[in-house]
């Protein structure tokens, strides 16, 4: 088939723009009719705080993990030993099935290293990460699987010490909400 041929069949044809330029006016009408009753919905500032949670981790030391409830969703924060970042730290990035860095500290687009993966330079230790298994949700048990973080027994999906998923179904990294450490001893999250 010739290029003249192609093109020829896929130009719309001024029906096919009329029914295009109809459908965008529509859509936008609808949202503009819209947006009051969603501005109505958006929490005040008050609400807004309480999304947010501090957690106190002094009592914590290497090797150890906690789960927080953040916004009706377990968040897991663990301490990691220098073996497991180093163990972590060294994984070649091409090996990984998913190479982003789910992090929303970072934007999207960043290599999943070790160190975009933790808390960040000088904290590289911690790391906090929504508990939810990324195949369909379950919640992966700690200190557990073949790579020694994380194992979704649902349907078997290994994550490693980063969270990063290596083995099994889950098509994508845990992912890492918003945090920051705000003392030495205290984290936020929200
Ligand atoms: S929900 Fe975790 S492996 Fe399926």
């Amino acid at each position: 088939m010739s290029a003249t041929k192609t093109a020829a069949r896929t130009e719309p044809t001024r029906r096919d723009f009329l029914y295009v330029a109809t459908g965008a006016v529509g859509t936008v009408g609808t949202l503009a009719l819209a947006w009051p009753f969603v501005d109505q919905m958006n929490p005040d500032a008050s609400t807004l705080a309480l999304a947010s949670i501090e957690v106190d981790v002094s009592a914590m030391e290497p090797g150890q993990a906690i789960t927080v409830k953040w916004r009706g969703k377990p968040v897991f924060i663990r301490y990691r030993t220098d073996e497991e970042v180093a163990e972590a730290d060294s994984v070649e990035l091409e090996t990984l099935k998913d190479k982003d860095a789910r992090n929303q500290n970072l934007g999207p687009a960043v290599d999943a290293t070790d160190l975009n993966r933790s808390a960040g330079e000088g904290r590289e230790s911690w790391i906090v990460m929504i508990g939810s298994c990324t195949h369909l949700g379950c919640v992966p048990v700690g200190l557990a699987g073949d790579f020694g973080g994380w194992f979704c027994p649902c349907h078997g999906s290994h994550y490693d010490t980063a969270g990063r998923i290596r083995k099994g179904p889950a098509p994508e990294n845990l992912l890492i909400p918003p945090f920051g450490f705000v003392s030495d001893t205290t984290i936020k999250i929200g």
